[in-house]
């Protein structure tokens, strides 16, 4: 059993932006994940890496205590539950010594705590196998205070032996109730505070396995072929039975051997010895309901009970002695389907209440009941019945003087409609939001997790459909005042049913399934809206219709929590860059000068790439002019024009798909010698660079030297 796996794997963040930022004037480089930690001082870091970040920059030794927000007490989470019972002898239809092997897997991650009466280990018959509903025989608490009180240690399992109780394991396994339940669970008396987990699950685990049946089977009993043979021993041929005469018989086989062999007129009455009995001539009852403070929807029945018994004498006394079940039915017997049944509504107390043999049995209680479920339609009758508890101390058969063993009197009651809304109490609604994908000032993905716990006094709703909406958004007020909501995001469950509508049990903890979905998580924590609420309503549609009852707006519960500000560097735009492909050029003689040099015109024609960032400004450009010994690489320079625009030529503008084009630029060469075999000059350079201060700057790559060269050689010229 594995509670915990879905959950980690879809918590697990699937990539985080790195990001600089102040936390308490350190500057600490880490992921923007919401992933708190809580440090030995007490304060709650956003994640491991800004506590370790802090305690780094301030040398403050601050280390991590738990693996969330700081002020969530302790937690004990199981990794996996399980138990073994063993029952060496079974009484039938009696209690039978067991005894209980309970191992608890605790995870690693879970708080170190020790204390008295940690645990609570209880124990019931169920008719399904994830203990769901009726808990029949329930025993609360069968651990003794040594073994409640047993300390966890993280990683280890948590090994509860030994454990002895009573139960009636007979029961199990022959009919519907086909299961056996152990339940661990936080002893409401535990003298630490802390917290069950298990996976999705709080405060208590049941697991139940199915047992084999352990009553003989009086159809598979076989007589010895011939009536001189023995029978088995009893305890082979299936124990002692109580004859239609009202004697024992050593087993069911002796009980029909002296039937079919001897003649005598006997039938099996019931397994086992035979027992004392209370025969009852006449029943009467009066039921009175009234307003139930506690839950408007289940009245109070108040109900005197009354039986006449016949029976000489024998006195039933012990503990856990009667059951009396109250159920709606369509006809006056009681028989067929019982609507509304409550299998039994006597406390332990009355339950015990000794019968005295000869006198009137009475008995008076009170149970909430749902009286709408009976009067109307074609259930018209209610009633009562009293059994013998199948959990008695004492063994004894409850019988009318007829012989009839069931003991049912019915009424006819009027219909009293019920109301349209079911009725919900929720206490706490917990709820826990990660960040996967952190962005700023855009929705972050955010996988939101929110349970709630349904008061037992509850009702319930199974396979509801629409039930619920869960809206989030961002608030200036701790209690996630009504007119400001920021970024509200009305409804973050998905359009499946059952996301919006998981069964609400009472007792049990609400949990949604994770949802994901957006929200610009960056907007909350730093400035006005510090507080992040999480908005629980019923959905638009629900069906069934209800009212959270407890909540003085009827139709939704809010929570908010405050959320750390994560702020931003604010870096600068990155500058414009030109981007250029190639240039090519022309250089025309205009003048021969006095001292034999060349009075020269250069044209440059540079092509841009597409992508180019367009350029206008002063000062853009500048291009030289030189003689080289050699094309490309280190170059010896001579007659070198660095600068050769004009003011006008350094502001022609860079445009995506115009060409730069530079016309009539002067210059000066002598090229008396360069070019002629030997000569070290043989080239003439022209070099295109990016102005000196070019307002606006801007990125113009060109290589290591900032400059693009381009050289043509020269044809000698001796004068
Ligand atoms: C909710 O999520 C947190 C992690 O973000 C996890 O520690 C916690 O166990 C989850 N709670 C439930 C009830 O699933
Ligand atoms: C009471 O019974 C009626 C009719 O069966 C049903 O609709 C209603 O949900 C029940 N109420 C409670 C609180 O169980
Ligand atoms: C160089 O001269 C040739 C021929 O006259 C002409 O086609 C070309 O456009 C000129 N290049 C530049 C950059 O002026
Ligand atoms: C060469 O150019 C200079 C200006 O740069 C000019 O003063 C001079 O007269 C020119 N020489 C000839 C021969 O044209
Ligand atoms: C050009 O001159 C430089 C510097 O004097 C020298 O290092 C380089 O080797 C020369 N190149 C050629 C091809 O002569």
């Amino acid at each position: 059993m594995n509670f915990l796996l879905v959950l980690l794997l879809a918590v697990v963040p699937k990539s985080v932006i790195g990001l600089r930022r102040i936390v308490d004037g350190c500057i600490i480089n880490c992921p923007a994940l919401y992933a708190p930690v809580c440090g030995s001082d007490d304060k709650t870091y956003n994640n491991l890496c800004e506590l370790t970040g802090v305690a780094v920059c301030k040398d403050s030794g601050v280390t991590k205590v738990k693996d969330r927000p700081c002020g969530v007490g302790n937690v004990i989470m199981v990794d996996s539950y399980e138990w073994a019972i063993d029952a060496p002898k079974v009484k039938i239809d009696a209690k039978s010594a067991i005894n209980i092997n309970v191992i608890a897997q605790i995870a690693r991650q879970s708080d170190a705590i020790s204390g008295k009466n940690l645990w609570r280990v209880g124990i019931f018959g169920s008719r399904y196998v994830d203990g769901y509903g009726d808990r029949v025989g329930f025993k609360s608490q069968i651990l003794t205070t040594k073994q409640a009180s047993k300390r966890p240690k993280k990683g280890k399992p948590l090994k509860i032996k030994n454990i002895r109780s009573r139960f009636d394991i007979s029961q199990i396994g022959c009919g519907e109730l086909r299961y056996f339940c152990v339940e661990l669970a936080k002893n409401p008396d535990s003298t630490v505070d802390f917290e069950l987990r298990a996976g999705i699950m709080l405060d208590s685990i049941v697991t139940c396995q199915e047992l084999e049946c352990r009553r003989p089977s009086p159809e598979e009993e076989e007589l010895p072929p011939t009536c001189l043979q023995a029978c088995p021993s009893p305890q082979r041929a299936g124990g002692p039975v109580c004859g239609s005469d009202g004697q024992n018989y050593e087993s069911l086989c002796e009980l029909t051997k002296q039937a079919l062999c001897h003649g005598v007129e006997v039938e099996i009455d019931y397994p086992g010895e035979c027992l004392p009995e209370a025969i009852v001539s006449g029943m009467y009852w009066t039921a009175n309901a009234r307003t139930n403070v506690d839950n408007p929807r289940l009245s109070l029945l108040s109900i005197q009970f009354l039986l006449f018994n016949d029976n000489t004498g024998v006195n039933i006394e012990g503990t856990n002695l009667w059951q009396v079940s109250l159920f709606g039915s369509e006809n006056d017997q009681g028989e067929g389907v019982r609507h509304a049944n409550l299998e039994q509504v006597l406390d332990p107390s009355i339950s015990s209440t000794t019968l005295v043999g000869g006198f009137p049995f009475q008995l008076e209680f009170s149970v909430p009941y749902n009286t709408s479920a009976v009067g109307c339609g074609n259930v018209r009758y209610f009633c009562l019945e009293i059994k013998r508890n199948p959990e008695t101390s004492t063994r004894f058969i409850l019988r009318r003087t007829s012989g009839e063993r069931t003991i049912i009197s019915c009424r006819e009651v009027p219909c009293i409609p019920p109301k349209d809304k079911k009725l919900l109490f929720f206490n706490n609604i917990r709820w826990n939001v990660a960040a996967d994908f952190f962005r700023f000032d855009e929705p972050s993905d955010l996988i939101l997790n929110v349970s709630v716990e349904v008061a037992p006094n509850s009702e319930e709703i199974l396979g509801g459909k629409n039930l619920w909406r869960i809206g989030v958004y961002g608030s200036r007020y701790e209690n996630g005042d009504e007119d400001e909501k920021l970024g509200f995001n009305q409804q973050v469950l998905g359009a499946s049913d059952s996301l919006h509508s998981p069964d609400i049990v009472p007792g049990r903890t609400l949990v949604f399934p994770l949802t994901s979905f957006q929200f610009d998580i960056s907007a909350i924590g730093c400035g006005d809206y510090q507080y992040l609420c999480v908005v629980l309503a019923k959905g638009p549609n629900a069906k069934p219709d209800f009212e959270i009852t407890n909540n003085a707006n009827k139709r939704k519960v809010v929570s908010c929590r405050r959320i750390q500000c994560i702020r931003r560097e604010v870096l600068p735009p990155p500058p414009p860059t030109a981007l250029l492909s190639y240039l090519s050029w022309n250089l025309t003689i205009k003048a021969i000068r006095p001292d034999g040099g060349y009075n020269v015109s250069v044209a440059v024609n540079v092509v841009p790439d597409a992508d180019t960032d367009t350029i206008r400004g002063n000062d853009l450009w500048r291009i030289g002019i030189f003689l080289s010994n050699a094309t490309t690489g280190i170059m010896a320079m001579s007659q070198y024009q660095p600068d050769i625009l004009d003011e006008r030529n350094k502001a022609i503008p860079l445009v995506s798909g115009e060409n730069l084009l530079f016309t009539e630029l002067p210059a000066v060469l002598n090229t008396a010698g360069v070019g002629c075999p030997g000569a070290t000059l043989q080239f003439v350079c022209i070099e295109f660079a990016r102005g000196e201060n070019p307002t606006p700057t801007f990125h113009l790559p060109l290589g290591p030297s900032n400059a693009a060269h381009s050289c043509r050689p020269l044809f000698c010229q001796q004068t």
